[in-house]
């Protein structure tokens, strides 16, 4: 027979395997850190510009960051805070090098979702992110998966609930009751509106004390930011039905999206957002403060029928959220500016993979993305090693199988940006 106690035994051991792992991948520090980045891929990978003529501009401008040369090779290699100085004092052809950004608008927020566990949704948000980040986007992620993927993948293990979701949502509440305290006291009508309570545990946190930045922790990217998760933010699930009684008005399906209304607008460019595989409190929390959904998915019928459900599920949850609207989500129906599927794990030269796609094409039609991410080795072993082929150097691996993986998440990023930009020009200016 087994118990709660054989469990806790036999994660205690596997904590200490991934205890061991952690240390074989990230410094001796324990710290994950961010590798400098080849003259070669500074030109023809990040500023799609020519070497020689990076090298030509190096040259004639010693002021500019020139990075270090290691001791067996000629390159020159850069950091990123490198990079983004070079990028904005250089004009090539008298183009600059700074990516899109329509000025006195927020940041395009974006959720990857789909509860198909495995779907590649944590591959795709952190692959998304770097490669923003090299085009010269500053980056918030929220991780609303209490699997906490992306946040270990972006070297954050040590994470206290309270400053996961659950906190936003927990914090949200305290502001939101005392609003409506104030309110309620504040009106002239004469009839004494119900002061709200808070549940203990939740009012002797002190999180109303805390700052939205207080939520946003730094990453081993200079210019990407995390709401990071945790196992423990798990128990939200439990713990926001129970919020729910203490105060009904409480719209807390919008409580990350009136956190990210507190960012300043120009504090970040993208918001990218890692869901769970299901749909509850976290991740319809996610739906709601996101302008456009990404929807990744394996090319495999099974993969293509839990997709079709989740799409149906969804509709389902925000045409009832809408509908009975008792203060649950913000009034009005719920509208993205873009909705995409993006088929992930994709095999060119497989047959059945290949026939999937066309079935995609053929029911959702050009909500499909043009390019598909590949599977690859590089990402079944950056898994393991949980880093993105950003992260890789393409000196520890095969330089063709790290090519055509940069290329597929490359061709993939790209088109994610046009679909940006887009629906930027459909976000109202911000107040
Ligand atoms: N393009 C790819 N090539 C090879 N392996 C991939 C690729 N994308 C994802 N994988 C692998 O598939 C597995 C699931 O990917 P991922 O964690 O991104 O999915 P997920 O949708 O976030 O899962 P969950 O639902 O558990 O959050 C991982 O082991 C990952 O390394
Ligand atoms: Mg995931």
């Amino acid at each position: 027979m087994y118990t709660h106690q054989d469990l806790a035994q036999l994660q205690a051991q596997s904590l200490k395997m991934q205890g061991f792992i952690r240390q074989q991948t990230f410094s001796p520090e324990n710290e994950k850190t961010l590798r400098r980045f080849s003259s070669w891929e500074v030109a023809e990978l990040i500023f799609k510009v020519n070497q020689s003529t990076l090298r030509g501009r190096l040259a004639a401008d010693p002021t500019l960051p020139q990075g270090i040369v290691e001791e067996d090779g000629r390159q020159r290699w850069y950091t990123l805070e490198e990079i983004n100085t070079l990028r904005r004092k250089l004009r090539v052809n008298r183009r600059s090098l700074m990516p899109p950004r329509p000025a006195g608008k927020r940041a395009m927020r974006a959720a990857i979702a789909n509860f198909k566990g495995g779907a590649g949704k944590s591959t795709v948000a952190l692959h998304f992110a770097h490669a923003a980040a090299l085009d010269g986007y500053r980056v918030l992620c929220v991780d609303f998966d209490p699997q906490a993927t992306l946040s270990h993948s972006m070297g954050l293990s040590d994470v206290a609930e309270e400053f996961t979701v659950w906190g936003i949502m927990a914090r949200d509440l305290g502001l939101e009751t005392a609003r409506m305290n104030a309110a309620a006291q504040g009106a002239e009508s004469g009839t004494t509106l119900p002061q709200r309570r808070l549940p203990a545990s939740v009012a002797e946190m002190g999180l109303t004390d805390l700052r939205v930045s207080d939520f946003i922790k730094p990453t081993n990217w200079p210019t990407i930011g995390l709401v990071p998760s945790c196992a423990n933010a798990a128990f939200v699930e439990f713990a926001s039905a129970q919020y729910r009684h203490m105060n009904p008005e409480w719209s807390f399906f919008a409580a990350v999206s009136r956190f990210l209304d507190q960012l300043p607008p120009d504090a970040y460019d993208l918001i990218l957002f890692d869901c769970p595989p299901a749909i509850g409190y976290q991740s319809m929390n996610a739906v709601f403060a996101a302008d456009m959904l990404y929807i990744p998915s394996g090319p495999g019928y099974w993969e293509y029928d839990s997709t079709t459900s989740f799409i149906g599920q969804l509709a389902e949850a925000l045409e009832d959220l809408t509908r009975f609207n008792n203060g649950l989500v913000p009034a009005g129906t719920k509208a993205f500016a873009d909705i995409r599927f993006l088929l992930t794990r994709f095999e060119p030269n497989n047959d059945l993979h290949r026939a999937m796609q066309q079935a995609f094409v053929k029911v959702f039609g050009d909500r499909v993305t043009e390019h598909p991410i590949e599977m690859t080795r590089a990402v079944e072993q950056s898994g393991r090693f949980l880093s993105s082929i950003y992260e890789i150097d393409y000196r520890d691996m095969t330089r063709e199988t790290w090519r055509r993986a940069r290329a597929s998440f490359d061709q993939a990023y790209e088109e994610f940006k046009t679909h940006v930009a887009d629906a930027w020009d459909q976000l109202e200016e911000a107040a």
